[in-house]
């Protein structure tokens, strides 16, 4: 299994207990800072079936047909080549493998204001797309999507809050297939 932008490390240790001592999970991260402190956790805590690398959504370091599942939760909303994520997802899995996302998406377009303010970009509202351009990003990577649910969200602060209501931001969580 491979987490895409997996920070310190909750959701691969989740994913650790899941696959037990047979599996692999990997987390993949562009930020050093994350990467020796998920290590730092993963060695206290003996999960021999986890290992760390680090690198880019948008260009994993990794040979095609690389794993089982992928999963990502608040990453791909952060990325402004989110067509090139899914892509570099399909190619990394085997066919038939599975993609299970959390992510921040919009209803309605944001304004250019919105999407060149970086803290918005921080909070994960400025870089969300629209819910209908995802979906198709993921489908046209080769994804048939299986399951959609929508997550109990919110912002913590005032101006995200205010963008949740005029612009529809939400989070969404995507299960899809790639083709065999
Ligand atoms: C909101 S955090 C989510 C962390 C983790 N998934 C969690 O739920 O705790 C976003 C993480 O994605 C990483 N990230 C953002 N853009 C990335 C990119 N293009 N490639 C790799 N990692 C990225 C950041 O370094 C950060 O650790």
């Amino acid at each position: 299994m491979l987490d895409l932008g997996s920070g310190s490390g909750t959701d691969v240790f989740a994913a650790a207990s899941a696959v037990g001592t047979g599996g692999k999970v990997v987390g993949l991260d562009m930020t050093e800072e994350q990467m020796e402190k998920a290590e730092r956790l993963r060695r206290e805590a003996g999960l021999p079936q986890v290992t760390f690398s680090r690198g880019y959504i948008e260009d994993l370091p990794f040979p095609d047909n690389s794993f089982d599942c992928i999963i990502s939760n608040g990453v791909v909303n952060l990325s402004a080549d989110k067509p090139a994520v899914f892509r570099e997802a399909a190619r990394v899995l085997r066919p038939g493998g599975r993609l299970a996302l959390a992510d921040i998406v919009t209803e309605r377009p944001l304004t250019p204001e919105i999407v060149c303010n970086a803290d918005l970009w921080a909070a994960c509202v400025g870089g969300a797309a629209q819910a209908g351009s995802y979906r198709s990003a993921i489908a046209d990577a080769g994804f048939t999507i299986e399951q959609q649910e929508r997550n109990n969200y919110g912002f913590l602060s005032g101006r995200a809050r205010a963008a949740t209501t005029t612009y529809g931001v939400m989070s969404l969580s995507f299960l899809a297939r790639l083709s065999e």
